[in-house]
């Protein structure tokens, strides 16, 4: 038996996505940081493009758990040739810029700039543009794309496509400056991108969603979770464990957990992290993960696939909410008491059919 309980998840997830503030200091800071690279003396001529990649374009970041701040990823695409600058040059041309707009407000890391804002970290990857017809698609990927309408809606395409639901952009990849490494390497945002909204579309719009639930449960658990795999590594393998077709967020949810229990149970017994290829380059979005970290996550996952199971086939939300409190914590909204005419506490809106009531539909 299945309850008809959409709100308990969609008001779970407004509460776990990055808040009005910060995508509002997001925009604000996006905005300001653009015009500052069109206009800047020295930049300007070198500047090709700036759009935003990363979890917050994707729609599957999660709001920063105990006060850290969100973070967001910009690409830069410039006309820097890779055969004229090493990524250490690469990255100090930047330097003067922002010392005189954001100086004590950056960092230099590895293979981006921190830009840090009061609730928003704004991450800066710098690339150079292959060659200079992709300058030019890049350029019109960055002009299609309004940071402001970074919306809500989920079911929306994540990038826009054509009538057949194909990409707009086709592109090469980018050159990334690795100053550790002290080489160029590939990356592709676009097809991570398009890759997630091609899925979200096969999954009508609950993918993003299933994302941010696992990543929840994720900093729910840390304590009990080794450090990784998390963040893109995590959601690409919920991208590779998701089915097609769930109808729910809640189906998502649960067959997602049970699907990476089943296909990574060797790779946990033999204490391998899988190979799994990033959607756009040839590289191994997994290298980083220990298969010992691997095997303790996954000993996790497969202990949250049977409550998630079990929460999903409860026979009443007095059963099942406080299951799916057990794997996301208090922002799961409680069941109210059986017998109560209106939710115990103002965390949840009044659920379809009343409160506890068990009809036809499913978790969504
Ligand atoms: N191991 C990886 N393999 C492929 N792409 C990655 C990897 N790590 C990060 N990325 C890319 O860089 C983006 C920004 O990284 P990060 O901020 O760490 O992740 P996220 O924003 O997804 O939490 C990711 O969203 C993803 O597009
Ligand atoms: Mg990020």
């Amino acid at each position: 038996m299945t309850l008809p309980l959409p709100t308990y998840f969609a008001d779970f997830l407004q509460d776990i996505r990055p808040t009005k503030a910060q995508r509002a200091e997001m925009i604000d800071g996006y905005s300001r940081l653009k015009e500052r690279l069109q206009s800047d003396a020295q930049l300007k001529t070198g500047f090709v493009s700036m759009f935003l990649q990363g979890s917050y374009k994707r729609r599957t970041a999660v709001r920063p758990k105990d006060g850290k701040k969100a973070d967001v990823d910009l690409i830069v695409v410039t006309r820097m040739k890779e055969s004229e600058f090493t990524p250490a040059e690469a990255m100090a041309c930047f330097r003067p810029f922002l010392e005189k707009y954001y100086h004590d407000k950056y960092r230099q890391q590895g293979r981006s700039f921190g830009i840090v804002m009061s609730t928003v970290e704004m991450d800066l990857v710098i690339t150079a543009a292959p060659v200079e017809a992709e300058a030019g698609v890049y350029s019109a990927f960055a002009k299609s794309e309004d940071v402001l309408q970074i919306e809500e809606d989920e079911s929306q395409p994540i990038v826009k496509t054509d009538s057949n639901g194909n990409p707009q952009w086709k592109s090469e990849p980018l050159r990334i400056p690795d100053r550790d490494l002290g080489a160029w390497q590939d990356t592709h945002p676009l097809v991570q991108l398009s890759w997630t909204s091609q899925k979200n579309a096969r999954c009508s719009g609950h993918f993003v969603n299933v994302v941010k639930a696992l990543k929840w449960w994720r900093l729910v658990h840390a304590g009990a979770l080794p450090d990784r795999p998390k963040s893109y590594p995590l959601e690409h393998l919920i991208g590779d464990c998701c089915p097609d077709g769930i109808s729910s967020v809640a189906e998502g949810v649960v067959r997602t957990l049970e699907r990476f229990t089943q296909s990574y149970a060797l790779h946990a017994a033999n204490t391998h992290a899988p190979y799994a290829p990033d959607r756009g380059v040839d590289q191994n979005v997994m290298a980083r993960i220990s298969g010992d970290d691997f095997a303790k996550f996954h000993a996790q996952v497969a202990a949250a696939a049977k409550k998630a199971r079990q929460a999903f086939e409860a026979p009443d939300a007095q059963t099942a909410a406080p299951l799916w409190r057990e794997l996301f914590g208090d922002k799961f909204p409680r069941a109210p008491e059986p017998g109560r005419g209106s939710p115990p506490q103002g965390n949840f809106t009044p659920h379809q059919g009343g409160p506890g009531m068990v009809g036809s539909g499913r978790f969504a």
